[in-house]
């Protein structure tokens, strides 16, 4: 697995399937090492489509993760330690296995995230980047869609922009109303290791330059400064402008499809139309390191519970 094949960059074909953002790329076999200028073409892609999928990878976890480093230093599989769902001699995969979470929780679920998120946005440094790969996934269903949080930040009208970069929110596990039962073991989970950070509601990208609306109904439980109820007030309406199907693209997993995305650019929602089916799904995620974030005004994220996540060094 190490033949470095020199394939020329200008082989690879990326072709976008939505209005802002969404790409499928051909002319790519993620077997082998990708060269250079192949490397630097993805890198550059995936900051411009922000979503890229590549279709019929069959690589094993130690490919997806030598994938997965092309983009930043890659990370354990979660700042909660869920060694558990890695693959044995892996910890950096974390196993999305519908198998597994019907044994937790005595039903049906395809996601630990059946709702629209970003990755870990509770840490101070949430992944830049992520990965999934398919490995067993139903004919119908269970699609993944992605959406555009600078789209959402620019369709904005200039007042509503300007009020909004001088303010921050606080970002934990379960948002405003965690989903999940108490006594179980993610309300334990959470509870035990809490993770509590504050970022600015609009995000400076740190490669783009471009504004980010960045809060999530996953993880923002509030932002600071507001009472309560002007809080839930304004979170509806961004929670409603970063969801709205104008800026999203949703995307089929077919066996051995990958897909990167900007974590910090954009906004995901894991599938909920497969509860009533008796199907299986299995994907692998990975993760890149990921950067404090910065406001419009310069100030970085706060964390107030937990501690950075860094890839572990080599
Ligand atoms: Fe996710």
């Amino acid at each position: 697995m190490t033949e470095i094949i020199d394939r020329p960059a200008e082989t690879v074909t990326i072709e976008p399937i939505a209005g802002y953002l969404g790409a499928e790329v051909a002319g790519v076999d993620l077997r082998y090492e990708l060269d250079r200028a192949t490397r630097r073409l993805l890198t550059d892609a995936l900051y411009e489509h922000k979503v890229l999928f590549f279709r019929d990878q069959e690589i094993d976890h130690a490919a997806q993760i030598r994938f997965t480093g092309y983009f930043g230093p890659v990370t354990d599989a979660h700042p909660l330690g869920y060694t558990d769902k890695s693959p044995a001699g892996y910890p950096q995969v974390l196993e999305v296995d519908s198998r597994t979470y019907a044994s937790r929780s005595g039903s049906r679920q395809y996601s630990y995230a059946n709702h629209w998120h970003q990755d870990v946005t509770a840490l101070v440094n949430p992944p830049a980047i992520t990965v999934l790969r398919a490995e067993l996934v139903p004919e119908v269903g269970g699609d993944t869609t992605w959406a555009d949080l600078a789209a959402a930040y620019e369709g904005l009208p200039s007042s509503l922009q300007r009020f909004l970069e001088g303010l921050y929110a606080e970002n934990r596990f379960g948002g405003r109303e965690p989903r999940w039962v108490r006594g179980s073991e993610s309300d334990a989970v959470t509870s035990a290791t809490p993770i509590i950070s504050e970022h600015p509601v609009v995000r400076v990208h740190p490669v783009t330059g471009k504004k980010l609306l960045y809060v999530n109904p996953g993880f923002t439980s509030r932002i600071l400064g507001l009472r309560p109820a002007q809080s839930d007030t304004l979170l509806d309406l961004l929670f409603a402008e970063i969801t709205d199907p104008a800026y999203t693209v949703r995307i089929r997993w077919t066996p051995n499809s990958i897909g990167i995305w900007d974590n910090r650019a954009t906004i995901h929602q894991a599938p909920s139309d497969l509860g009533h089916l008796d199907v299986v799904r299995v994907l692998h995620r990975t993760t890149v390191e990921g950067d404090v974030p910065v406001g419009v005004d310069g100030r970085p994220s706060r964390s107030v519970s937990g501690e950075p996540f860094y890839a572990r060094s080599a």
